[in-house]
């Protein structure tokens, strides 16, 4: 049984990657992902604001511009939220790729197009296999259009691309006005994979202090339908390599999104919730059921539930959707 895949160019033993979160801060966790049988490693992020922030405080002890700092800085969570500076990244990926074989990729987070980009090649002379860009920039400034929006995702793109020889990924969410479109823009700006889909984690409102409080809520299962449908949409059709993300807990999971035309299907919350064990678990039963019902390879199966042969899926779409609204009893 096969259940190696390819990605950005990279062959993994398995199609199941532990996403970018915490649970790459430590390099025995990281291990333990390898033992488990993970395909590769994505690292949390390094933000755009981390790197900013640390040449900003350079700038300070330079230079006299307090006040510019003090404002600039406000913002950011206190260096000590921080587990891991950028330097600390750096030394973070040195000391993986020692611990283990499979690839680390590292993860880099920002909004705006700026020096931060750099740090794409230092991330690549680290060791990193590959770069995951997650590009999280909320458009709420009315004025803006949506192809300026567009343009800041593109230009960063081309950005990090430029800074690099080792291959980019780009995590994106699902709320263009096209989403097809900017898939195909993105991958003609130069991704190497699209990562389907970030979570814009939305903030709430603690009633008793009248404060907006950030919480992190792990995503449920149903949270993979949207995925699943822009893979199986976007199979074929671009160029990139396509992760899937959000809601993967269970083989099922995994074997639809390949299904759908993943090369990789990303998890998190279901490694949070069960352990980095959960990974073993999914990998034999994945191919209990392949076995079962006489696959030989994950090769095999990518993309044989996507839409690549129908002429028109947003016909099919509209079809189903009027189908499954009638269908409720
Ligand atoms: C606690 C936590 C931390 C996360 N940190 C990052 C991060 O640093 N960078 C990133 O791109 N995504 C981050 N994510 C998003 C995950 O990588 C993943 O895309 C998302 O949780 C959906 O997948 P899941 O349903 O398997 O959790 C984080 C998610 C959680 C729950």
């Amino acid at each position: 049984m096969d259940i190696t895949t390819t990605y950005l160019g990279l062959k993994l033993k398995s199609p199941i990657v532990p996403s970018a979160g915490p649970l790459s801060q430590d390099i025995s966790d990281i291990r333990e992902m390898e033992d488990a049988g993970a395909g590769a490693v994505v690292f949390y992020s390094l933000f755009e604001e981390q790197i900013e922030h640390e040449s900003l405080e350079l700038d300070w002890h330079t230079s006299a511009h307090a006040e510019s700092y003090a404002e600039a800085t406000s913002y950011f969570p206190e260096p000590f939220e921080y587990k891991l500076g950028p330097d600390e990244y750096l030394n973070h990926i040195r000391k993986a790729k020692e611990a283990v074989n499979m690839p680390v990729i590292a993860s880099l987070n920002g909004k705006s197009l700026g020096g931060w980009t750099d740090y794409a090649k230092k991330m690549q002379q680290a060791g990193a296999d590959a770069i995951e860009l997650n590009i999280y920039l909320l458009p709420t400034d009315a004025q803006k259009s949506a192809n300026e929006i567009e343009k800041v995702y593109i230009d960063i793109v081309k950005s990090v691309k430029g800074a690099v020889k080792i291959p980019v990924s780009v995590k994106m969410h699902p709320f263009f006005s096209s989403t097809a479109n900017m898939a195909a823009q993105l991958t003609n700006a130069g991704a190497d994979g699209l990562v389907l889909f970030n979570r814009f984690y939305q903030p709430d409102i603690d009633l008793e202090k009248l404060d907006v409080v950030p919480n992190v809520i792990l995503s449920t299962p149903m949270a993979m339908r949207l995925p699943l449908r822009w893979i199986a949409i976007l199979y074929g059709k671009v160029k990139a390599d396509l992760a899937a993300t959000s809601g993967i807990y269970t083989e099922e999971d995994v074997l639809k999104m390949i299904m759908a035309g993943a090369n990789v299907t990303m998890m998190l919350s279901s490694l949070l919730k069960f352990g980095i064990g959960h990974i073993a678990d999914v990998t034999t039963r994945m191919k209990t059921w392949m076995e079962e019902h006489e696959y030989e390879s994950i090769e095999q199966m990518r993309g044989s539930m996507s839409y690549m042969n129908v002429p028109d899926p947003a016909k099919f779409e509209r079809a189903n959707y009027m189908k499954v609204l009638h269908s409720y009893k």
